[in-house]
């Protein structure tokens, strides 16, 4: 199988050496990486023979069997992307900013030219569930996707559990080489967003952008944040939320509180996890490591030999087979938490959240904070009252329960 690259940073490179590898052992398809689009010829690669080229259509001319995008952006791989697709190539992508805000075109122009578009390094590339559930359109039932989709963020936020400061935590990360040192994406939340959406078109909403996702940035957690959810029987994860059961402004990412015993509160450091709700409320929990470039670079092969061999034809996304679902309107418990400075006593915030039609199950307080854990309550009516205790200048932090 010949490939063209486009792009030969970490992930590209870290292909060409595990293609290498595998084409040693007898039997395996044969896979050559012929050509690499790069920007910059005389940047300093590790050992490889592809031939560099700055010409995108250098690349797609050189007689190859399937395109591998992994350069990264919107723009040009969209363009090139398209190209190749149009020229009747199968294309594999790692790009999750190129999936998440084009996928849906890109997948339906494929259909159109009789080729894959594959994409299964995009979103959480050491988990490979995609593919799972593309060839099981009708097994699962599903009305709500959860989890836990940002390595950076997790690792931070297990360590600020464990009492470190988000600075401290970041710097860990950055030097263990989980974390770039701008890893505003990650910790602000756009990165997740930019999985859950590509996890939303998946499951058949193929209208879902990355601006519909509300997210909050693990930065507004405090210490308090972690000893509240220690007293209300919980911890909290940095995770992604889309309830298949309403219109836009559903799906959230950021601290979420998760109870004892969830399924996605075993997880730690950078573990990735998917869950997919459905029927009457089961779930099915897809976990492992999240990315890094050898284990997409793996995930990324099988896509580049399955593309070649034609041994999976894409499904559609089984909810467009079977119908929009009929809105139900978002509910969710939430947990709030409110720090004690300026000073806040538990019955004034109980009194708010009856003002503010919040009603709650649990109410415990320390010497930071007063926390709560309210019962059901529409997503657009907690928002209403936290921004309306904050109006009150309390330091109030709103986080949804997820169920088990
Ligand atoms: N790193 C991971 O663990 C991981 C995991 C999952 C998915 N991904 C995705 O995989 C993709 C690649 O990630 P990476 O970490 O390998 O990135 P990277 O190290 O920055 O490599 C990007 C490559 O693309 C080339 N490139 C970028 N823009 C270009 C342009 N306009 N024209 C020509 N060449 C261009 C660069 O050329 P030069 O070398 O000349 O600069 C470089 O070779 C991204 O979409 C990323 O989101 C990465």
């Amino acid at each position: 199988v010949r490939v063209g690259l486009l792009g030969c940073g970490r992930v590209g490179q870290a292909l060409v050496t595990l293609a290498g590898r595998r084409n040693a052992i007898a039997g395996w398809v044969h896979v050559e990486c012929v050509c690499a689009l790069v920007r910059d010829l005389h940047r300093r690669r590790g050992e490889t023979d592809v031939r560099l080229t700055t010409s995108a259509a250098a690349v797609l001319d050189a007689g190859i069997d399937v395109v591998v995008d992994v350069m990264g952006g919107v723009e040009p791989a969209r363009t090139i992307v398209t190209a190749a697709l149009d020229a009747g190539l199968p294309v594999v992508t790692a790009g999750k900013t190129l999936v998440a805000r084009h996928g849906p075109a890109l997948r339906a122009l494929a259909r159109r030219c009789g080729v894959t578009f594959s994409y299964e390094a995009a979103v959480v590339a050491g988990v490979p569930f995609v593919g799972a559930l593309t060839r099981r359109p009708h097994a699962s039932d599903v009305n709500g996707i959860s989890g836990i989709v940002n390595g950076t963020s997790h690792f931070v936020v297990t360590a600020m559990a464990a009492g470190a400061t988000t600075a401290r935590a970041l710097t860990h990360a950055v030097g263990l080489g989980y974390a770039e040192t701008d890893a505003e994406a990650d910790l602000g939340g756009r990165d997740a967003a930019e999985k859950l959406t590509i996890l939303r078109h998946l499951c058949g909403e193929p209208l879902a952008t990355v601006d519909d996702v509300l997210c909050r940035s693990v930065r507004d957690l405090e210490p308090a944040d972690f000893a509240g959810a220690h007293l209300l029987s919980g911890s909290i994860k940095p995770v992604a939320i889309a309830p298949f059961d309403a219109g836009s402004r559903t799906a959230w990412v950021g601290p979420a509180f998760l109870p004892s015993g969830h399924v996605l509160a075993s997880l730690s450091g950078v573990d990735n996890a998917v869950q997919l709700r459905r029927g009457a409320g089961e779930t099915v929990t897809f976990a492992g490591p999240g990315a890094g470039p050898e284990v997409t670079a793996a995930t990324i092969l099988d896509d580049v030999v399955e593309a070649a061999t034609s041994r999976r034809a894409e499904s559609e996304p089984w909810l467009t087979q079977q119908g929009r679902r009929v809105p139900r309107g978002t509910e969710s418990a939430w947990f709030v938490r409110i720090l004690k400075e300026p000073a806040v006593t538990a019955c004034e915030l109980a009194t708010w959240l009856g003002e503010l039609d919040v009603p709650y199950e649990r109410l415990v307080s320390d010497r930071a904070g007063v926390y709560v854990r309210t019962t059901a309550a529409p997503w657009h009516a907690i928002e209403r009252a936290e921004s309306a205790m904050r109006d009150r200048g309390v330091a109030a932090l709103a986080m949804p329960v997820l169920a088990r």
